[in-house]
C-alpha cells in the first residue's frame, strides 16, 4: 500500500485529482469506479475545476459507482444517483449513458449484482476505483463480516452506518436498511484502488485497515491484498498510524524516484 499523508483535506483532494488527471491523459477511454459520501466531494470539485479549465476531458470515460441504497424513490435527493448527478456528472462532459450505478429499481434485485459485475467486465474492468471508508471499516457498503471474496450483491447496512448516514436524512428511520454494493472481490479486481480518508472519525478504521490483520471485521483491510492501492489521508485520519514516519519517508523517496524517471 502506498500511504500518502497530506497537510489537510484540500491537499488530499488535490493529490487525488492529480492521479485522475494523469490517468485520463494516458487513457481517455478510462473506466472509473466512483464513490459517494462526503469525503470525495472536494475531489469532485477539483475534477470539475480542471474540466472547466480544459485540463480534463471525460468524453470517452465510463463510470461505475460502488453502491446504491435500496428503497428510495427514483429521484430521491439522497439516492447515490442524484448525489453523483449533483456533485459531478452534470458539471462535466461524461456521457450520461456511460455512467452506471447498481440498478435498485429492478424487480429482480437478486440478479442485479451479477449483472453489474458482468457490465464492468464487458467495459474492460475498472482502471481506478475510488473509495472512502466507513467508521466501522466498510468499503462500498461491505459491512464487517462481508466475505473478502464477495461479488456485487444486496447487503444490509449496520446500525453504525445507518447512524453515520442519518445526517443526510430527517432521521435514522429514513435511512434505508439495504443497499446493492460492489463486493470486496469485485473491488479488488480494479487495476488500481485509491482510498481517501479525512478527519479524526476515520483514524481508528484507517489504522486497522493499514496496520491491522486482513480480516472480514475490517472490510477495508482486504486492500492489503491488492497490488496497487494508494491511500491518501489528512493528518487527523493518519493520527493513529504507528509507522507514519516510515510512510512519509517512503513517499518522499517515491516522488524523488518518479521525478528522475520522468526526466530521463
Ligand atoms: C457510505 C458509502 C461509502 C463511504 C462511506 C463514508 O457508507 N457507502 O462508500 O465510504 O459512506 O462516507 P463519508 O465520506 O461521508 O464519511
Amino acid at each position: 500500500m502506498r500511504v500518502i499523508i497530506e497537510s489537510d483535506a484540500d491537499a488530499v483532494a488535490e493529490c487525488a485529482s492529480g492521479f485522475f488527471q494523469s490517468l485520463l491523459l494516458h487513457k481517455p477511454d478510462v473506466v472509473l469506479g466512483l464513490a459517494t459520501g462526503s469525503t470525495p466531494i472536494k475531489l469532485y470539485q477539483k475534477l470539475i475545476q480542471k474540466f472547466q479549465q480544459g485540463l480534463l476531458n471525460f468524453q470517452q470515460a465510463t463510470t461505475f459507482n460502488l453502491d446504491e441504497y435500496v428503497g428510495l424513490e427514483i429521484g430521491h435527493p439522497e439516492s447515490y444517483r442524484c448525489f453523483m448527478q449533483e456533485q459531478l456528472f452534470r458539471h462535466i462532459n461524461v456521457r450520461p449513458e456511460a455512467t452506471h450505478l447498481p440498478q435498485v429499481e429492478s424487480k429482480n434485485l437478486l440478479r442485479q449484482g451479477a449483472d453489474y459485475d458482468e457490465k464492468i467486465l464487458a467495459a474492460g474492468g475498472i482502471d481506478l476505483q475510488l473509495l472512502g471508508i466507513g467508521s466501522d471499516g466498510h468499503i462500498g457498503f461491505n459491512e464487517p463480516g462481508s466475505s473478502l471474496a464477495s461479488r456485487t450483491r444486496i447487503k444490509a447496512l449496520t446500525r453504525v452506518t445507518r447512524q453515520d448516514n442519518a445526517r443526510f436524512f430527517n432521521s435514522i428511520d429514513d435511512v434505508p436498511k439495504l443497499s446493492v454494493t460492489m463486493g470486496i472481490g469485485s473491488i479488488l479486481k480494479a487495476r488500481r484502488c485509491m482510498l481517501l480518508a479525512t478527519g479524526p472519525a476515520k483514524a481508528k478504521a484507517i489504522q486497522a485497515m493499514i496496520e491491522g490483520s486482513v480480516t472480514a471485521r475490517v472490510p477495508a483491510s482486504a486492500l492489503q491484498l491488492h497490488p496497487d492501492t494508494i491511500v491518501i489521508l489528512d493528518p487527523d485520519a493518519a493520527k493513529l498510524l504507528q509507522f507514519k514516519d516510515y510512510y512519509q519517508d517512503s513517499e518522499l523517496l517515491q516522488r524523488e524516484l518518479e521525478s528522475t524517471t520522468t526526466e530521463t
